[in-house]
């Protein structure tokens, strides 16, 4: 599903991704520096792949998908996944792909955005996510929106030469219903 128009503030907002912002973010996705502790390294990065996978998250009923944007410019993307809307859990994640702002507060922005409309809109009860532990950016924008640790993977995947441990962490709806 594509996600309705969020504004927050700083001049971030979520808006409903579009296919040329799909492809630009994914040649982001191929840059060292975004690559760090997210991300295959490998895939199919033509614009037919883009696409298909584009045209399958949005019409697809188990996600919501946005776009971030950082006053016009579409910065990044995030999304809640996996919904199981029996058991009203679901999964989260973030990708922003300029580096050159990482650590200005977007992420948490965007995720305080995401979080209040899973709890408020789709009544969500719980949401989880899996973070490679020393991707401290993304563990404290996540713990920033009230998600705390629940556990550990050690030896997940392997990446530059070490074994990454990923970090779950979950935030329950304040106002379970
Ligand atoms: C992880 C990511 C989403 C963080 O986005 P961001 O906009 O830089 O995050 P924020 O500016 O809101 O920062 C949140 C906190 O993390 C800190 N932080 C951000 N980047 C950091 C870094 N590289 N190293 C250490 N701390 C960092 C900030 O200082 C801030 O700390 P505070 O809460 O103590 O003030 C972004 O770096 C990114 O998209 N990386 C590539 C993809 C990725 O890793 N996605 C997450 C997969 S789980």
């Amino acid at each position: 599903m594509l996600g309705p128009i969020l504004l927050g503030t700083a001049g971030v907002s979520l808006r409903p991704p579009t296919l040329a912002e799909a492809q630009l973010l994914q040649r982001m996705q191929t840059l060292p520096e975004t690559t760090r502790f997210w991300g295959p390294r490998y895939g199919e990065y033509t614009a037919a792949h883009v696409e298909e996978r584009f045209k399958r998250l949005v019409s697809g009923e188990s996600s919501v998908n946005w776009s971030i944007h950082l006053d016009q410019e579409a910065v990044g993307f995030t999304g809640i996944f996996h919904i199981d809307w029996i058991r009203r859990d679901a999964e989260t994640g973030i990708f922003i792909g300029r580096p050159d702002l990482y650590g200005k507060g977007v992420a948490t922005e965007a995720i305080r955005l995401r979080t209040a409309f899973a709890w408020r809109e789709l009544r969500l009860h719980r949401l989880h996510n899996w973070i490679g532990l020393a991707n401290r950016g993304s563990r404290r924008a996540n713990k920033r929106a009230g998600y705390t640790e629940i556990g550990r993977f050690e030896q997940a995947w392997f990446r530059s030469g070490e074994w990454v441990t990923e970090w779950l962490g979950e935030a329950r709806n304040p106002d379970p219903q």
